[in-house]
């Protein structure tokens, strides 16, 4: 069975916090805190890109698992803020490690891509096409902030998570992935600029296209409804009840959208991990990141069933159990 053997995750050193952001646009510590639970995120500096990001994770999932870059037979990196549109990130990512027997392609799910990238990575090792994985979710996601818009440069950090997918009867299992997208709803939260649609000119820059932009009220709501769907129906087909779950390990997009999630669910708010206020959100490096802390913080033990569970642009969502 596809098992995660490997787990590592990389957050650069520069920290933005709230007091920060008050000297650059019109907020307050304690609004962001209220209305969104982060206090401070992680951003790159010194011409450190995605691609840096995710190698530095991938390194320390590959030394987790024991696996050398020989062995990866398939690099999926998941982000929306690549190095460059083509080629793609894990073309980099494939040089900077020497993987050089791995093929290697970015997926595009925004923050459900690790979700997206696990589901692949999966399948190619069930059917034993591939042996060796490595998913990465990695973003600069301060790249395309606008921080002059005080709606959403308080969200957004840098960051990146990794794992190793294999066949193993010891490590933790994916029992699970389940995938969704709703395209209707694709205009809610996107950067409309830098695609064929609109090509940087004078004129995408002036309107500021080439930042994040979104309908933060209906992406919330649209979040808490989807989340909570996509978890009582992985439960049920699974076998599970929901008081089988020891940990949900939900995206960090935003404190309110878990704890609403988890009211709805009527499970306490002990049972979903929390560290949206370090980092705020960092797209699809958020859950690898979360199990490697949930994990260095003692929360994760074996046997126990966790629920990873995401939500993002496109929309898509996509939820995961592994049994720990
Ligand atoms: O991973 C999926 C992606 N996640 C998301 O896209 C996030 C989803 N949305 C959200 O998290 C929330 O909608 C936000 C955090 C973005 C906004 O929270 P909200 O409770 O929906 O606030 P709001 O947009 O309704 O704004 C309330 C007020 C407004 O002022 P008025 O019109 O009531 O006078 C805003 O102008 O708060 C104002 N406001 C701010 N005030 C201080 C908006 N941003 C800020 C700010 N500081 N940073």
């Amino acid at each position: 069975m596809a098992s995660i053997t490997g787990i590592g995750s990389y957050l650069p050193n520069k920290i933005l916090t709230n007091y920060d952001l008050e000297k650059m646009v019109d907020t307050t510590d304690e609004w962001i805190i209220q209305r969104t639970g982060i206090r401070e995120r992680r951003i790159v500096e010194n011409g450190m890109i995605t691609s840096d990001l995710a190698t530095e994770a991938s390194l320390r999932a590959m030394e987790d698992a024991g696996v050398t870059a020989e062995e990866l037979d398939m690099i999926i990196s998941s982000t929306i803020t690549p190095d460059h549109i083509f080629p793609s990130t894990s073309c980099y990512i494939q040089q900077k490690l020497g993987a050089t027997r791995a093929s290697a392609f970015d997926i595009l799910a925004a923050c459900a891509g690790f979700i997206y990238a696990m589901s692949i990575g999966q399948s190619f090792v069930n059917s034993g096409a591939m042996k060796t994985v490595l998913i990465v979710g990695a973003e600069c996601l301060s790249k395309i902030t606008d921080y002059t818009d005080r709606a959403t440069c308080v969200l957004f950090g840098d960051g990146a998570g990794a794992a190793i997918i294999q066949k193993s009867r010891t490590k933790h299992e994916i029992l699970s992935t389940n995938l969704a997208a709703d395209g209707i709803q694709a205009d809610v939260l996107i950067m409309p600029g830098g695609g064929a649609k609109n090509p940087a000119s004078l004129e995408s820059v002036q309107q500021r296209m080439h930042y994040i932009q979104f309908k933060g009220k209906e992406v919330f709501k649209l979040a808490i409804n989807n989340i909570t769907n996509m978890i009582l129906e992985t439960v049920e087909k699974n076998g599970l009840r929901l008081k089988d779950i020891d940990l949900i390990i939900p995206h960090q997009s935003n404190l309110r959208i878990i704890e609403a999630t988890m009211e709805k669910l009527g499970l306490p708010m002990e049972k979903a991990f929390v560290n949206i206020d370090k980092y705020g959100n960092t797209s699809s490096a958020s859950i690898p990141i979360a199990i490697d802390e949930a994990r260095k913080e003692g929360l994760l033990h074996k046997g126990n069933i966790v629920m990873l569970v995401a939500f993002g642009g496109g929309l898509t969502w996509g939820s995961s159990i592994i049994r720990w």
